[in-house]
C-alpha cells in the first residue's frame, strides 16, 4: 500500500457509525480508512485517541464582513473563530459595505480575504443593479445569489425575475431571507418611533412575516430556491409545499424569545427567536430528519452596537462560530438532540446543497477536512476569549458539555487545543483553482 503523509487516529464517524479507526491522508485527500493493523506506513501520526472525528463542518450561511465593516469582523478574526468552532469551509454573505453585488466588488473582496483566511471560504453575491452584471457574476467563483426582503417583498423591481433566471440557468444557487418587508413595516407602525429595547421584536417580525415571504417568493420566482433560517415547523411545511430547500440556524434550535426578553439586544436576530413551544417542535422535527441543513448565521456586531438603547439602532445578528457546535453537543446531552442528525446537518447536508461529492463525508477520495471533538469535556463560555471581534454571546457564562478540540483542513491541523496552527492565508477560496 502507498505510504501516506499523515495518519490520524480516533473514533471516526464513517458510514453512519463511530468506530476506532485510522485515516490516512496523502496530498490533502483521504486515501485510507481502517484498522491500525492494516494502515499504510506514514511520515507523521496525529493521535486523537479518545476523541471523536467527523467530516469537517461546513456552514453555508455566515457573515465574515471585512472591508468597511472591518471593525465588526475581518477575514482573519472571522475565519479564526470559525476554525476554533470546528468549521472547515464557510460561505460568506454579500450584505457588506460596499455590498458584494458586482463582479468587481466580488474580486476586491476575494483579494482582501485571500491573504487573511485561516480556513476555506466561499462567497455569495447580492442582487446586481443590471442584468448584464448578473451575466458577469454567474461566471465567477461565487456559488450563488442571496436575496434579502427588500429585494423581492416590497415593490418588485422589473429586472429581478430575469436576474434570478440567469442565476438558475447557470447552475448557481438562489438563497433567500424569508421575511416580508411590507408586513414588518406595517407592524413597526404600531409602536412609537423612538421605541426602546427589543421586547417587541418578535411581534414586529412575527411568524406571519416569514410565511408570507415564502409565498411571495414562490409566486414571483417559482420553486427551485433555498429558504434560509426558517424558524418554525409551520414555515418548514410551507417551504416544502413550495418545493424550496431550507435550513435552520443554531440560534433558533437553541434559544427562545425568553432569552431575548432577559438578555436584550444580544439576542436580537432576524428572523427573531420564537416561543418555547415552537422551538420544542423544531427540535422534534430535527430529530425526525426533517431538517437536512443547519447553519450558524454567524453575524458579528460590536458589543457597543448591541448595547444601544433604541430598537431601530440595535443591529440584528448573533456571533456564534465558537459556540454553535458545542451548544448542539450540549443539547445532545440535555435536550435529546440526535447526534447523528447533528453531524449530518453540518456535513453531508451542506455538501449536498453544494453538489460537492468530495466534501461532507469521511471516505476514500474525499478532501481530508476533519473536525475533532470531545463529547464529554465541559467548558465555560467566556466571550473575552473569542477570536471573533464580537465579544458577546447569548451563552456567556454557560457551562457547555462537548468541545471542539481540533480542526483539520486538507490534512493540515489548522486549530488545536485553543490555538490557531497555520499562518493567515492558509485558507483557499471555494470555486478557484479546482476547489
Ligand atoms: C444578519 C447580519 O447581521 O448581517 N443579521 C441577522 O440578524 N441574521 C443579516 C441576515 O442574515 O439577515
Ligand atoms: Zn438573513
Ligand atoms: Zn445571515
Amino acid at each position: 500500500m502507498k505510504r501516506v503523509e499523515t495518519l490520524f487516529t480516533g473514533r471516526v464517524y464513517h458510514k453512519g457509525e463511530f468506530k476506532e479507526a485510522c485515516i490516512g491522508v496523502d496530498n490533502g485527500i483521504i486515501s485510507f480508512i481502517g484498522k491500525e493493523a492494516n494502515a499504510p506506513s506514514y511520515d507523521e501520526k496525529v493521535d486523537f485517541k479518545g476523541l471523536f472525528i467527523i467530516p469537517g463542518l461546513i456552514d453555508i450561511h455566515a457573515h465574515l464582513r471585512g472591508m468597511r465593516l472591518n471593525y465588526k469582523e475581518d477575514f482573519l478574526s472571522g475565519t479564526s473563530a470559525a476554525a476554533a468552532g470546528g468549521f472547515t469551509l464557510v460561505f460568506d454573505m454579500p450584505n457588506t459595505d460596499p455590498p458584494t453585488n458586482s463582479r468587481l466588488r466580488l474580486m476586491e473582496k476575494t483579494e482582501e480575504a485571500e491573504t487573511q483566511i485561516i480556513i476555506d471560504i466561499g462567497f455569495y453575491f447580492g442582487k446586481p443593479e443590471e442584468v448584464s452584471e448578473a451575466e458577469k457574476l454567474v461566471k465567477t467563483h461565487a456559488i450563488g445569489l442571496k436575496l434579502y426582503p427588500e429585494d423581492y417583498s416590497k415593490s418588485i423591481q422589473p429586472n429581478i425575475v430575469e436576474i434570478v433566471n440567469i442565476v438558475r440557468k447557470n447552475g448557481k444557487r438562489i438563497v433567500f431571507h424569508p421575511e416580508d418587508a411590507s408586513i414588518i413595516e406595517r407592524n413597526r407602525k404600531a409602536y412609537p418611533d423612538m421605541l426602546k429595547g427589543v421586547d417587541k421584536h418578535s411581534f414586529i417580525r412575527n411568524v406571519e412575516t416569514e410565511l408570507s415571504a415564502l409565498d411571495i417568493f414562490y409566486r414571483t420566482f417559482g420553486a427551485g430556491a433555498h429558504a434560509t433560517h426558517l424558524t418554525t415547523v409551520e414555515s418548514i411545511m410551507k417551504a416544502r409545499a413550495n418545493r424550496f430547500t431550507y435550513d435552520v440556524s443554531v440560534n433558533h434550535l437553541a434559544l427562545t424569545n425568553n432569552d431575548l426578553l432577559t438578555q436584550g439586544g444580544i439576542c436580537k436576530v432576524n428572523p427573531p427567536l420564537r416561543s418555547f413551544e415552537e422551538r420544542k417542535a423544531l427540535i422534534e422535527a430535527f430529530n425526525e430528519g426533517r431538517i437536512a441543513i443547519l447553519i450558524t448565521d454567524h453575524a458579528p456586531h460590536t458589543l457597543e452596537e448591541k448595547n444601544m438603547t433604541l430598537y431601530d439602532e440595535i443591529p440584528s445578528g448573533i456571533p456564534c462560530f465558537e459556540t454553535a457546535f458545542s451548544v448542539l453537543l450540549d443539547m445532545v446531552h440535555k435536550a435529546g438532540l440526535n447526534i447523528y442528525r447533528l453531524v449530518e446537518a453540518f456535513t453531508r447536508g451542506p455538501a449536498e446543497f453544494l453538489g460537492d461529492k468530495k466534501l461532507g463525508t469521511v471516505s476514500e477520495g474525499s478532501i481530508a477536512n476533519l473536525t475533532v471533538f470531545n463529547p464529554k469535556e465541559e467548558w465555560k463560555v467566556d466571550p473575552e476569549e473569542f477570536y471573533t471581534k464580537a465579544k458577546h454571546s447569548p451563552f456567556a457564562g454557560r457551562v457547555l458539555r462537548g468541545r471542539v478540540k481540533a480542526t483539520v483542513i486538507r490534512g493540515v491541523v489548522v486549530f488545536q487545543d485553543g490555538e490557531i496552527k497555520v499562518q493567515k492565508g492558509f485558507g483557499k477560496i471555494y470555486g478557484i483553482n479546482n476547489y
